[in-house]
């Protein structure tokens, strides 16, 4: 399933040493719309959203509720279906997964706050109640979805991130965001998604400078697979998988592993 479309999603390209399966399958991910979840279910999603979301996000989810007004980076507009933070194929929609790590850990940097409180049924229902919001979820040529499988990490050792270090460079990473990851790079300034946000080039020394990262595995999550709408490119098809970890103990090393 999963490699048959490999030939229609260019950008992802095969991933050398690494097997674009399901890691951590959820009900509906890779399936189109929300035509098997229960009404119930997306109702109460909707009361959810309507409480607690449509503040910033509007009630239709199009980014334009009364809070979003002055926020440097607006809501984003959901009805788009473009997510930044996925484990999925550029371009392509998100797991259920994905969006529930954004909602649970929210988007730091961002006014969008983490619900870790929420209960994971609320999660659950608001995630398929956002999946209604956009139209690409129902559509059938967005499917299947191709889920970038994390192999086995490599150690952070002093020669992982000296060869990381060369990554960086060899894929001129350094373009946007400097030398030494300060986020100061040639490319830096002038940078906007396609909301419209100017997006500030990640600072990859400071760690509350990341807006989904906490952990290498996130970093080379994000760098694998690009953040939709967002100037950050995908490399899944240009870095084998055990440079792909070497440049994530490096990224991730920057400042201190911790955040
Ligand atoms: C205080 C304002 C605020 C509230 C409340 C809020 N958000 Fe957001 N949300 C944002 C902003 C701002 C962004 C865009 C961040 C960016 O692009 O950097 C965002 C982005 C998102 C994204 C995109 C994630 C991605 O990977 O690109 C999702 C999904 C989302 N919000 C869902 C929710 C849900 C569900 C709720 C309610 C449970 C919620 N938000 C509540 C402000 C808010
Ligand atoms: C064309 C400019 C550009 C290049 C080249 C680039 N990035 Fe980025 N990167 C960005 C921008 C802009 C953001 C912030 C995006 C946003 O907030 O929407 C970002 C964000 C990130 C993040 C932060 C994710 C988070 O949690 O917020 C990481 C990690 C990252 N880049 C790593 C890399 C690595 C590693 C490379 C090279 C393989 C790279 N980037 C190449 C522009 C770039």
């Amino acid at each position: 399933m999963i490699l048959q479309s490999i030939t229609t999603i260019c950008a992802i390209g095969v991933i050398a040493g690494s097997s674009l399966t399901l890691d951590r399958p959820s009900a509906g991910s890779d399936t189109p719309g929300a035509a098997s979840v229960p009404s119930e279910m997306i109702a109460r999603g909707k009361t959810v959203f309507d409480i607690g979301c449509s503040p910033c996000h509007g009630l239709e989810g199009a980014g334009d509720g009364p809070l979003s007004a002055n926020f440097r980076t607006r809501p984003r507009d959901l009805t788009k279906g473009v997510y930044k933070s996925r484990s999925t194929a550029s371009g392509q929609l998100p797991t259920d997964d994905d969006i529930d790590r954004a909602i649970s850990a929210g988007i730091h940097t961002s006014t969008m706050p983490p619900y870790l409180k929420m209960s994971p049924d609320d999660r659950a229902a608001v995630v398929q109640y956002l999946k209604t919001l956009a139209v690409r979820f129902t559509d059938s040529t967005e499917y299947p979805l191709e889920v970038l499988t994390f192999n086995q990490p490599i150690p952070a050792t002093p020669q992982s991130i000296a060869l990381g270090r060369a990554a960086y460079i060899k894929m001129q990473c350094d373009n946007c965001h400097g030398a030494f990851g300060k986020g100061d790079g040639v490319s830096s300034e002038l940078q906007h998604d396609d909301f419209g946000n100017y997006v500030h080039t990640t600072d990859l020394t400071n760690a509350s400078d990341f807006k989904f990262a906490q952990s290498a595995q996130d970093v080379y999550r994000i760098f694998s697979t690009g953040m939709n709408g967002s100037p950050m490119p995908s490399y899944a098809g240009t870095l084998q998988d055990s440079d792909r970890w070497h440049l994530a103990n490096y990224v991730w090393g920057l400042h201190g592993g911790e955040r």
